[in-house]
Parts: structure tokens; sequence; C-alpha cells
């Protein structure tokens, strides 16, 4: 019986290569679609108004506010002006109260620009350019349409933020109507994605890097466009000829995508059904929660885990692909979950064991059921990699870039806590991308961890706009 689903589940997330190139050549048409015309595409390809990218030569203090995740993080970066030369950066990291990631605008904006001045002020005086206007760049992480580098209006919230008063609105006036509550008085010179602060911070050291790429609790890329290959662009075309998109690449989706019913219902039960497909089976937030899923079937199915209380394994979002910062006081939730799992070399599987009793409060297990719920999340974060794989492959299609005729280097820069943590999910990433490009393109393409690259990213960028 628990066989059985185990065996139906691989088989409905099975990613030969033959589907992940359709996958990737699906990506690569919806890149032309949403460049050809607003809405043309799932994929929203934005612009992001960043029209160079870092040249080496950047210089001065600046502050970066960086907003995505269920952390946020305030930083201080000191450029130092000759080539490649970041002098030093300080920065700090804060959780979100969860309450605020569905209350309101003024509430959110007000705790992240509170936590933005105490972080100044601590700051303040060490390095400080005298009577100066102090800079930000602000790397905000969910679909913006910009109108300009420093302003745009959010499009719509994804992974676990839902605020409904602040769709619409421009995200930089919210920012700054907080921080003049707080006196803090500072000019935002940059906004940015953190898929386009990895690409510009990857970029300021690699000028091979084509695109930034983000695979953490959520999934995004960016990429530097020709300007003219941009039908849907109304404005004046910039002198340097390009132009950062922001794809927004997590609302992809193709018939080619192997959904099962565990993904459905996930969708179905989520702050965004219909929405974000591609990234509800590619990134962190959702790769436990998928896991989780298959073993409450097993459980009220085969009653495989013998009389349990069920009720952790009914909660949402209680397997996690990296621990709750919050309850870091309680050593057992530190470690990833899933990946802790997934990546147990202990003979008798001794790691799974305490997650499953810890987290899921599966008492009793034999070695044989510990090994099908390793097989269950290898199964779900491999068809994470090797689709994520495809991705990457049909932005280097779009490019022109995938066939290694030329020889032309390409770098991809990766950052983000799934593909920096969870080792497999990487090697497999990495692996499938060879696989698909084949030997010879291979040779010329590059994935990179971009560490922190959208923190340096931001102010790199407010760097070039506030000269
Ligand atoms: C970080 C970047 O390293 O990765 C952030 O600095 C980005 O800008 C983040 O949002 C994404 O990863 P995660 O795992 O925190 O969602
Ligand atoms: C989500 C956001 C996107 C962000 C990504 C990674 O997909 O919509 O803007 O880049 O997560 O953080």
């Amino acid at each position: 019986e628990a066989e059985k689903v185990v065996a139906e589940l691989r088989e409905r997330c099975a990613t030969p290569a033959s589907l992940l190139r359709d996958v990737a050549a699906a990506m690569a048409g919806e890149m032309g679609a949403g460049l050809e015309k607003e809405g043309g595409s799932r994929v929203k390809m934005l612009l992001s108004y960043v029209d160079k990218l870092p040249s080496g030569r950047e210089e001065g203090l600046f502050y970066g506010l960086d907003l995505g995740g269920t952390n946020f993080r305030v930083l201080k970066v000191h450029l130092g002006g000759s080539k490649k030369h970041v002098v030093n950066s300080e920065s700090r990291e804060v959780s979100i109260p969860p309450h605020l990631m569905s209350g309101t605008s003024s509430e959110l904006f007000g705790f992240i620009a509170g936590e933005l001045g105490k972080f100044v002020a601590e700051e303040e005086g060490t390095d400080m350019p005298n009577g100066k206007k102090k800079e930000l760049g602000f790397t905000f992480s969910f679909p913006v349409r910009q109108r300009s580098v420093a302003s745009g209006t959010l499009v719509k919230w994804t992974k676990a933020f839902s605020i409904d008063d602040a769709v619409g609105e421009d995200v930089v006036a919210e920012l700054q109507t907080a921080m003049v509550k707080q006196g803090l008085d500072m000019h935002v010179a940059a906004l940015i994605n953190d898929a386009v602060g990895t690409l510009a911070g990857a970029r300021y050291y690699d000028e091979d890097v084509v695109a930034g790429v983000i695979f953490g609790t959520g999934t995004n890329a960016a990429y530097v466009e020709k300007a003219n290959a941009i039908p849907k662009w109304e404005g004046e075309l910039p002198n340097s000829g390009d132009m950062v998109i922001n794809m927004e690449w997590g609302n992809f989706y193709s018939s080619h995508l192997p959904v099962t019913e565990y993904d459905e219902a996930l969708d179905k039960e989520s702050l965004n059904p219909g929405e974000q497909i591609y990234e509800k089976l590619t990134s962190g937030m959702y790769l436990g929660e998928i896991v989780r899923r298959v073993l409450l079937k097993l459980s009220l199915q085969s009653g495989i885990f013998g009389s349990i209380d069920n009720s952790k394994l009914k909660t949402r979002f209680h397997l996690r692909f990296k621990a709750d910062p919050k309850i870091s006081v309680n050593v057992a939730n530190r470690t990833p979950h899933i990946s802790a799992m997934h990546h147990d070399e202990t003979p008798d599987l001794k790691i799974v064991a305490e997650k499953l009793h810890q987290i899921l409060e599966i008492t009793h297990t034999s070695l044989e059921i510990r090994k099908m719920v390793v097989e269950i999340c290898d199964i779900v974060a491999r068809r994470a990699a090797r689709l994520a794989a495809a991705g990457v492959a049909g932005i280097l299609m779009k490019l022109g870039r995938n066939g290694g005729i030329n020889n032309q280097r390409s770098v991809i820069a990766i950052d983000g806590g799934l593909f920096e943590h969870y080792t497999k999910f990487r090697e497999c990433l990495e692996s499938t991308l060879g696989e698909l490009l084949g030997e010879e393109a291979s040779k010329s393409v590059a994935v990179k961890h971009a560490n922190d690259g959208s923190g340096i990213g931001a102010a790199l960028i407010a760097a070039s706009q506030s000269r």
C-alpha cells in the first residue's frame, strides 16, 4: 500500500531530459512573449530600469534594506572606488514577526523603518560623511512594476506575504513615509529585486555573469537584455543599449511541468492559488510542505506510522527546508528538516528518526520506513533541482548561449538558502544543467554561488544612481 503511494509519486515527479528540454524551451518562449507586450505572458519580464551594471568604480557609503524572505536585513556597505573593492560591510538580520506578513502596509513598513533606524543609529559616527544625506538601496523581493530605478508599485505579494492594502502602491513612497515618521532622513536611491541585486553584485566581480538567480524561500531570475529587443518598452532607449529584466519566473507555467495531486492541493490551499506554480515546485518554502502532504497521505491511508496523533502532520508548513530562526532556542529545530533527513548518512538513519519524532511526533519507525521517507525527500528535491536547471537552460537558450559555438563564457550567479544549504539540491541542479547543455556547451557555462550578492548589489546600483 505505502509502496504504491511512493511509486506513484516517483512516476508523477519524473523529469526525464526530454521533458526538461521542453520546459526550457517553454521558458525561453515565455520570456519572448513577456517582452513582446504587457500581459503577454505569465512570466512578467519586468523592466528594472537598471541599464548599466557596476563598473567597479563605485564609491561611497551606502545603506541597504533587504526584504523578501522570512528574515530581513539591514546593511551598510563601503565601496572603495577602485576596481572590485568593497572596503567593508556590516549587516544585521532581523526576523519579521509573522503577523506583520499579513497585517497592514504601514505596520510592516513601520517595523522595517524602525529596525533600519536602530541600525543606522548604532553605525552612525563611525565613518559617516558629514552633512550628506544617507543613501539607501532597497532590495524588495516581490514583483514590482517600476517607473524608474527608484520607484515602483507592488504587482502582488508572493511567498508568505499577503498585505492587501500595499498592492498597487509605490513601495518606495511607503518606505519613505515610514522613515519620516521615525525621523530618519535617508534617500532611497534604488529599488531592486533580489535577483537583480544578485546579478549586479556578481557582475561587479566577474564580467561574464549573464544572469542572477535565486533559489531560496522563493525563486526568480534576472538577466541583461538588449533594450532594442524589448518591444513592449515605450521609453527612450538607454545609452548602454541594455536593460536588466526581472523575470518573475516563479509564475511560469507550462503543461510540461510534472504537477501531482499534492502540488494541486498545496496550490489550492495557498495564499495565491493558481499563481507561482513553478515557484511552488522548485523553491524552499514549498519543498517541506509537499513532503508533509505525502507523509500525511501515507499515515492516513496505510497507517505506516502506527496509531499516532496526526495533528502535527496535518499542520501546514510544519516541515520546513530551513529552520525557523524564532525557534533557535531549541537546538532540534535549528537544522533544516527535510534537508537534514535527506542528507542523513548514518547507517540506521538516526537523524530521520529524530526529525520524525521531534517535528512530527512520529515515534516508532522501522529502518525500511525511514528509507521511504528519505526517498520521498529525494523525489521532491530532485524534481525541484531538475526543473530549476531547466529554467536556467531556458535563459541560456534565450540568450543563444546554450550551444557553445563561439565558446563565450557565461556565468550564472545563484543565491538563496535552498541553493546555499541544500547540498543535494545544488549538486543535482548543476549536474542536470550539464546534462541539458551537453559536454561541449557545458565547458563555457559556469554556475557560481553569489554569496549575499543582493545586499552589495543594492549598494552598487544605489551608487551608480546617486552620482
Ligand atoms: C540572500 C539574499 O542571500 O538570499 C537575499 O541576500 C535573497 O536578497 C535571499 O532574498 C533569498 O534566499 P532566502 O533563502 O532567504 O529566501
Ligand atoms: C518570489 C518573488 C520574487 C523574488 C523571489 C525570490 O518569487 O516574487 O520577486 O525574487 O521570490 O526571493
